[in-house]
């Protein structure tokens, strides 16, 4: 690669070469935001010229749906209308699929159009537009469901990590980092590196890793070993047997849920470790709350036990921690009441462990398939920035 680079810059081959070349080097960007319904939205650009829609974030899709309509709109919550679109194109025609390993619901038609992406060099968005061609997606037919699509970041073919290593030669990672406050625009990189917010913290080398669980065919979505919890320095003591599964992390689960053994020794010893902290009653979906007046703030939020996640197995390989802080174990349900932020996954075999969107909220979450593993750095906070910290103002380069 850095070869084939050399011989572009010194011949200075067709500046489209170029692009493609800077583009496969940089890696992508989209925007992404928590909207008024309370999901976490990707703006992709579809279509010539490009539309902007709001798509749902799903990392455990493993396909790309829109839906589509003949009625023109320039509404980016609004389906995508593909005949205002000179690039659209139908990929399976009277009903005979071109690819048979994956379902196709009876209502959706297997598509293909341009998607437009800024490049990036994990800095700034870059100041041309790179346009990745015969991008196959799902058309769904209309309907008033918010939002109106999914952006699949799944393994499958079709989601977007693998899509772009087919079309754009990137490597299939991505790395994505949530913000809590609603419309606060925060960067999903995809096949980039070199992850940089302001002012100039680049967390690239500071990542955690740990190794993901191969999928099974009832689980694809990305689950890493869950090897214990800790509230504060005390280490629960729960069965290995319980973490069995994994945790699964999700972009669609607004809450972390854990298996009901873990979930209840995790109240449990967290009801303990705080028992200076006023308990008012309980406010549904959540368990245990706290009267939070007088209680004060530090920079990570309520002054509570750090709730900890220790990932990796018996022997320690995969060891990485994840620790939570009182802004992401804590709820505020109103100005004066707290909750423990986390719910019961029901009972073993069927239950299953996720980590929800609120406890990511302020990480760099990257999934990076090429290596088969999570990375992530778990607190900005920390280092006195946050996911809206993103410089999206467009730099010098491609
Ligand atoms: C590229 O970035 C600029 C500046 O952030 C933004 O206005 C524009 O919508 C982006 N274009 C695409 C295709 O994402
Ligand atoms: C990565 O970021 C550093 C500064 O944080 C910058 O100097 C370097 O050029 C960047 N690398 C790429 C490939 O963009
Ligand atoms: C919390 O405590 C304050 C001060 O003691 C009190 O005024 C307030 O009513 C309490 N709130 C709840 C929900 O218990
Ligand atoms: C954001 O990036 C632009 C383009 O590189 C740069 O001119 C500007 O100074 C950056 N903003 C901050 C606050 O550093």
């Amino acid at each position: 690669m850095r070869f084939v680079r050399a011989i572009l810059v010194v011949y200075c081959i067709a500046a489209s070469v170029a692009a493609a070349a800077a583009a496969a080097e940089h890696g992508l960007l989209a925007e992404v935001w928590l909207d008024t319904s309370g999901h976490y939205v990707a703006q992709l650009h579809i279509g010539t010229p490009p539309q902007p829609k709001l798509l749902l974030l799903d990392i455990a899709q493993n396909s790309i749906s829109v839906q589509c309509d003949e009625a023109p709109n320039s509404d980016a919550t609004l389906p995508f209308v593909p005949p205002s679109s000179t690039t659209f194109r139908t990929v399976i025609r009277g009903g005979s699929p071109v690819f048979v390993d994956f379902p196709i619901a009876k209502q959706m038609q297997l598509v293909a159009d341009s998607f437009t992406f800024n490049a990036t060099d994990g800095i700034n968005p870059g100041q041309h537009d790179v346009e990745v061609k015969g991008m196959k997606f799902f058309c769904a037919s209309p309907s008033p469901q918010q939002p109106t699509g999914v952006a699949g970041l799944g393994r499958g073919k079709l989601a977007l990590p693998s899509a772009l290593a087919i079309h754009q030669k990137l490597p299939r990672r991505f790395a994505y980092c949530l913000s809590g406050n609603a419309q606060t625009r925060t960067p999903l990189f995809l096949g980039s590196s070199n992850y940089t917010f302001l002012p100039g913290l680049q967390f690239m080398s500071n990542l955690q890793h740990t190794p993901l669980l191969k999928p099974t065919k009832k689980r694809t979505g990305y689950r890493v070993g869950l090897f214990s919890v800790k509230v504060g320095d005390t280490t629960l003591s729960i069965h290995p047997k319980v973490f069995r599964g994994g945790l699964e992390v999700s972009t669609t689960e607004p809450y972390t849920k854990l298996v009901r053994p873990a979930y209840v020794a995790l109240v449990d010893a967290f009801r303990r470790a705080e028992s200076g902290i006023r308990r008012v009653p309980a406010r549904a979906p959540f368990e245990t709350c706290y009267n939070a007046t007088g209680l004060g703030s530090t920079r990570v939020g309520p002054p509570v036990n750090v709730i900890s996640f220790v990932f990796g197995d018996k022997k320690g390989t995969g060891a990485a921690e994840w620790p939570m802080y009182g802004a992401s174990s804590m709820v505020f349900v109103s100005e004066d009441v707290m909750c423990l932020g986390f719910l019961d996954a029901g009972p073993l075999p069927a239950a299953h462990s996720v980590l929800g969107t609120y406890q990511q909220q302020e990480s760099l979450v990257e999934l990076d398939l090429e290596h088969n593993q999570l990375a992530f750095f778990a607190t900005l906070m920390f280092v006195r920035t946050s996911c809206g910290n993103f410089n999206f103002t467009q730099g010098n380069f491609f």
